[in-house]
């Protein structure tokens, strides 16, 4: 037995490329220059049979149709144990309209992440007599997979886009936005695809970990409006950069991590070029920059 996580999709929201971007990672990833990525999902397992999909990207048709590993073991049988969602985010929620169909799965969320589902009528297209919603407190472990214990904690966040109001907290600490520990196999792993920003709290749980899975959206905090794409910073969105004084490189120096990995980068980002000085930097600091299909075995 032991850990396995598959990068289903790699990509922030959009995907990379981006359907209405001209930018010049998506104009590269559309010429095949650089390889395209899927939106946000990672699948881990402990024993190899039974899976559970962190976040449903609105990719998920394909990301399930690319990875053998998940696909139908009999008429009406996959390896799916369950589906976990770290917030409301439509690229981690909007994939659980693809997996209707009568197929039974858990769907595990925190409270303040079901009101959202439930609020939304479409998703009832999940029916509820083969799809059972638990409720997940945080700070309280549950069986992911019959051989993978998980357990949720805050993180800072925000609310998801289509329920800002007015006024934003962007570093909010509750049930809207979680990490997720992850124990399997022998090993520890965290996946964190959205964080504002690097706390004691968060430092404490993560020291130690055999793998953590995080937040790798932009590279600068100011990278969208430099491209001239909008008006939005990375703190704004709820996003910590990668590079810079408050940036996770700098957050994890020091701190004891088999392996690091980034996940959910924005189409944006210069390390989604394989040959920049942004892919070397973070890979001198020790950083993984997930791909789809990338497996990690721990
Ligand atoms: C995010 O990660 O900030 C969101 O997925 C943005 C979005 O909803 O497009
Ligand atoms: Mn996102
Ligand atoms: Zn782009």
């Amino acid at each position: 037995m032991s850990f396995r996580a598959h990068i289903l999709g790699a990509a922030a929201g959009g995907g990379l490329p981006q359907w209405n971007c001209g930018c010049e990672n998506c104009n590269l990833a559309r010429a095949g220059k650089i390889p395209s990525q899927t939106q946000s999902s990672l699948a881990v397992t402990a024993d190899g049979a039974s899976w559970a999909v962190l976040n449903a990207s609105p990719d998920i048709r394909h990301q399930l149709a690319q990875t053998p590993a998940l696909h139908p073991t009999g008429l009406r049988d996959v390896p799916l144990a369950s589906v976990l969602v770290t917030n409301g985010d439509i690229d981690h929620v909007a994939g659980l309209l693809t997996l209707r169909e009568m197929q039974p799965f858990t769907l595990f969320a925190t409270a303040g992440i079901h009101e959202v589902l439930s609020a939304n009528p479409i998703f009832d297209a999940l029916n509820s007599a083969v799809v059972l919603r638990e409720t997940i407190a945080l700070d309280t472990p549950f069986a992911l997979t019959p051989t993978l214990t998980a357990t949720l904690f805050a993180v800072p966040g925000k609310v998801p886009l289509y329920l800002e109001g007015e006024q934003v907290q962007t570093d909010l600490i509750g049930d809207q936005t979680v990490g997720v520990r992850l124990e399997g196999g022998g090993t520890t792993a965290y996946y964190i695809p959205g964080c504002a920003l690097m706390n004691d709290d968060l430092r404490g749980r993560l020291d130690g970990a055999d793998a953590v899975f995080f937040d790798g959206t932009l590279w600068r905090d100011d990278e969208m409006v430099r491209a001239g794409l909008g008006q939005k910073t990375g703190a704004r969105m709820g996003h910590m950069s990668m590079s810079g004084e408050d940036g996770s490189i700098a957050a994890f120096v020091g701190m004891d991590i088999g392996r690091k990995i980034y996940v959910h980068m924005n189409n944006t980002n210069p390390v989604l070029r394989p040959g920049s000085p942004e892919h070397a930097e973070a890979g001198a600091a020790g950083w993984t920059i997930a791909q789809d299909g990338m497996e990690i075995t721990l």
